[in-house]
């Protein structure tokens, strides 16, 4: 692959995060690039990583000919876990996901483990490991999207995955997908730290209007998560930024190294929080010892634009509401954040009816990181209680 060389990038403490990087060719071979800045990354290199990475699928009531067509655009050297929250009741949609996965692993011998959010089974490793903070007040894991990629993560480390990737079920263009994945190791590639993320941009995220399709530019909560991102670490080093693009990227992927030290957040609010969290905690050289080798490493964060188009499932207004409303109150809450960012923010939140002139951005719940969970005790007190677990070919 032929991408825009990381030359661009801003330093906090320890986080670097590199400008984003346009794919100039998608599949190239060893080869010379007499030229700086453009940097190649070869196929074979790429199919190497991608062994060795687990791509998360988390999904909830997505179109079935969607997730088929996500299903098989993954590269088939990765393991592909699918976390799902769907309906089990009335019509049972989880029942016919499980139909459509023996399917597709019956034709294609892919190595896949499935597995749903609401299994009694999770919520006891949880518990037996002493890691409540996923649990619901029914001591079953809570609904939500971080939750259900935090139990992927789990389950890529069981099967020992040096990389997690994380995929939407709701995808329309199987070929994008089957794009994320090599450019999540082209990140991992270009990287010089065990520490390391890549999320994806995309250039056009086309909306159906008026019968024609309308290419924009950037999707509606992004735009708005990644300007309060660019604010916070502006005041932060008094410099204008537009830096981060990617605030509220579904699209991305870690090294297992750098996941096990993070605490997520819950829902939607996963993603800007990724962010918000490095820069609070290695975004200045405090209380070092802690995470000497992630200090001495670095952490770097690369930020690609993709070729494909993203089209995915356009869940309408409300949604739109729920992510900002998720999205902007991590930030709100960060100890980076000033008083006039926050009154910014609070002024936003209320001038668009997302909480009323009297509340508060609710405080996002967050989840300590996954690394004091020992993976093998979880994993056999899952296999011994679950009720939803499927493998094959893992
Ligand atoms: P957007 O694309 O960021 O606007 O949000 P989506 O609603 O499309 O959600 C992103 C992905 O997360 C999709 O594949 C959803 O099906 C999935 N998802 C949403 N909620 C949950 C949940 O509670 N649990 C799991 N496991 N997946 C979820
Ligand atoms: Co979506």
């Amino acid at each position: 692959m032929l991408l825009e060389a990381p030359v661009y990038k801003e330093i906090f403490g320890a986080v670097k995060i590199y400008e984003l990087q346009k794919v100039i060719k998608m599949d190239t071979e060893t080869e010379d690039v007499p030229m700086f800045t453009v940097q190649n990354i070869p196929r074979e290199d790429i199919y190497r990583t991608i062994g060795e990475m687990a791509i998360i699928v988390p999904m909830k009531n997505e179109k079935l000919h969607l997730v088929d067509g996500v299903l098989k655009a993954i590269p088939h050297k990765s393991p592909i876990i699918i976390v799902s929250n769907s309906k089990r009741e009335g019509p049972n949609r989880y029942r016919q996901e499980v139909d459509l996965v023996k399917h597709f692993c019956n034709l294609t011998h892919s190595k896949v483990i499935m597995i749903h959010q609401r299994d009694p089974g999770l919520a006891e490793a949880f518990r037996e490991t002493g890691y409540e903070d996923i649990l619901d007040e029914n001591g079953l894991v809570r609904s939500g999207k971080g939750e259900g990629m935090l139990i992927g993560i789990m389950l890529a480390r069981a099967i020992g995955a040096k990389y997690v990737g994380f995929i939407d079920a709701d995808n329309y263009i199987p070929g994008a997908v089957n794009e994320y994945v090599k450019d999540y190791a082209a990140g991992f590639l270009m990287s010089e730290s065990e520490y390391a993320m890549v999320r994806l941009h995309w250039r056009h995220k086309p909306k159906v209007s008026r019968g024609t399709l309308y290419f924009r530019k950037w999707g509606r909560v992004s735009e708005i998560t990644n300007r309060y991102l660019n604010q916070l670490i502006s005041e932060k080093t008094t410099f204008e930024t537009t830096i981060m693009a990617t605030g509220n990227a579904g699209e991305h992927a870690m090294t297992m190294k750098l996941a096990e030290i993070m605490p997520f957040s819950t829902g939607y609010s996963i993603e800007p929080y990724e962010i918000v969290y490095l820069l609070e905690r290695f975004g200045s050289w405090e209380n070092v010892e802690e995470f000497q080798d992630v200090f001495d490493q670095g952490i770097e964060i690369f930020q690609i634009e993709t070729l494909n188009p993203h089209f995915h499932e356009d869940k309408g207004q409300e949604h739109v509401k729920e992510m900002v409303l998720l999205s902007l109150p991590t930030i709100y809450h960060s100890k980076l954040a000033s008083e006039r960012l926050k009154r910014q923010i609070l002024e936003d939140l209320r001038m668009h009816g997302i909480i009323t002139e009297t509340e508060e951005p609710p405080k996002p719940r967050i989840m300590r990181p996954i690394k004091d969970i020992d993976p093998k005790k979880w994993m056999n007190v899952l296999e011994s209680n679950q009720e939803t677990l499927l493998r094959f070919d893992l």
